[in-house]
């Protein structure tokens, strides 16, 4: 990220839940301004608990919205509106967008996105929030080190969080630390009661493998039978990262110097642990921060649209493979890439 705008930008956000909530107490503790907010409901969230964001200007119809001039949008929506939301602001001229994950509810919808941010030069970033935490770069680091060998699999278990919701997140990060997908089997769960962002949205749990190139794989189980805190394993030719709770330190334990030669066939061969340095967890204001300057900034981006399409890929790829009982290859059929998922 270089500079672009780094302070006191003009911000509007429309969608005032919980995640507008953290947008725009990120964006004010970095000096930027609120110029603009909108939310279908008469009492939304964040301006009911954030008495900063209940100050800043607040417009009654998308239309007012859009005629505010903005550095920056954010949307932070339901998933049906992201995509919507982001091309009409495109098509009003605006350039710089912060907008929630999921990217869209079907890949085509993510596909469009991309293709006409790109046709003007927009800067579209989507808030896969650990793409800006370093401490998982640590996780590509130790990738074919001499103490730990080539990251093999990536191993998430946790409760109902929906695939679509919670688990799009940890796609994201198997990407990154994994490479390019090439096929996703998955089975699914029934959701028991109602989602939590209203009966409109469906999104269900269950067990995804993904096989990347090069025989990496990931398992990802979240079943909406289990309520539990997400827990991760990577684990490579000689140790694996154990990460009981994202928030505290992680677990580092490789083979001793003097056993790391012997086959992978003497699994046995016991493991030490070492202390992981500079631990900086990846709290989620922190990580919104790093999208809001990532928006605003110039050159690459760090989480750009084409993260969103890619783990919307994986996420289309499960659906497809549950609906057919088969291994989803990667590019999908156009029929699968049309599907549309009622997630957010
Ligand atoms: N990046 C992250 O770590 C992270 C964390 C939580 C939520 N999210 C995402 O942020 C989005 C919002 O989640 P949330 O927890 O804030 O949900 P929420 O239900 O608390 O808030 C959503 C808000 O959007 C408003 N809204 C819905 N449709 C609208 C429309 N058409 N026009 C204007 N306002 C509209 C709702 O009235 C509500 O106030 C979701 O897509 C979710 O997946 C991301």
């Amino acid at each position: 990220m270089s500079n672009g705008m780094a302070s006191c930008a003009r911000i509007g956000i429309v969608g005032l839940g919980r995640m507008g909530e953290r947008i725009g107490r990120a964006a004010i503790q970095l000096g930027h301004e609120i110029v603009a907010t909108h939310d279908v409901v008469a009492e939304p969230f964040a301006l009911a608990t954030n008495p900063d964001l209940a100050a800043a200007p607040r417009v009654q119809t998308l239309d007012e919205f859009w005629r505010v001039p903005m550095d920056m949008v954010a949307i932070a929506t339901h998933g049906p509106t992201h995509c919507p939301y982001l091309l009409e602001g495109i098509e009003r001229g605006n350039r710089r967008f912060l907008v929630e994950k999921p990217l869209a509810t079907s890949l085509a919808e993510a596909r469009l996105a991309a293709s006409a941010a790109s046709a003007v030069g927009a800067r579209v970033v989507v808030n896969h929030g650990r793409r800006y935490c370093g401490i998982y770069d640590a996780l590509t680091t130790m990738d074919g080190s001499d103490e730990m060998g080539s990251l093999r699999s990536g191993i998430l278990t946790m409760g109902a969080g929906g695939l679509g919701c919670m688990g799009i997140h940890f796609f994201d990060l198997f990407n990154r630390a994994l490479g390019r997908p090439r096929s996703v089997y998955a089975t699914l769960t029934s959701p028991r009661g109602v989602n939590p962002r209203g009966d409109e949205f469906t999104d269900p749990g269950g067990t995804v493998v993904i096989s990347y190139e090069g025989g990496r794989r990931a398992l990802i189980d979240m079943g909406d039978d289990v309520g539990v805190p997400g827990r991760m394993e990577f684990v490579y030719e000689r140790g694996r990262v154990v990460i009981e709770s994202e928030l505290e330190p992680w677990r580092i334990l490789r083979r001793p110097a003097a056993s790391r030669e012997l086959p992978t066939s003497r699994y046995g061969t016991p493991l030490e642990e070492v202390s992981m340095p500079d631990f900086r967890p990846c709290e989620i204001i922190y990580a919104t921060s790093g999208a809001i300057t990532d928006a605003l900034s110039d050159g690459p981006t760090v989480s750009g649209i084409e993260v969103g399409v890619e783990s919307m890929e994986v996420y289309c790829a499960l659906r497809w493979s549950a609906l057919t009982g088969a291994p989803a290859s990667v590019p999908l059929p156009a029929e699968a890439e049309d599907i549309r998922y009622a997630i957010t």
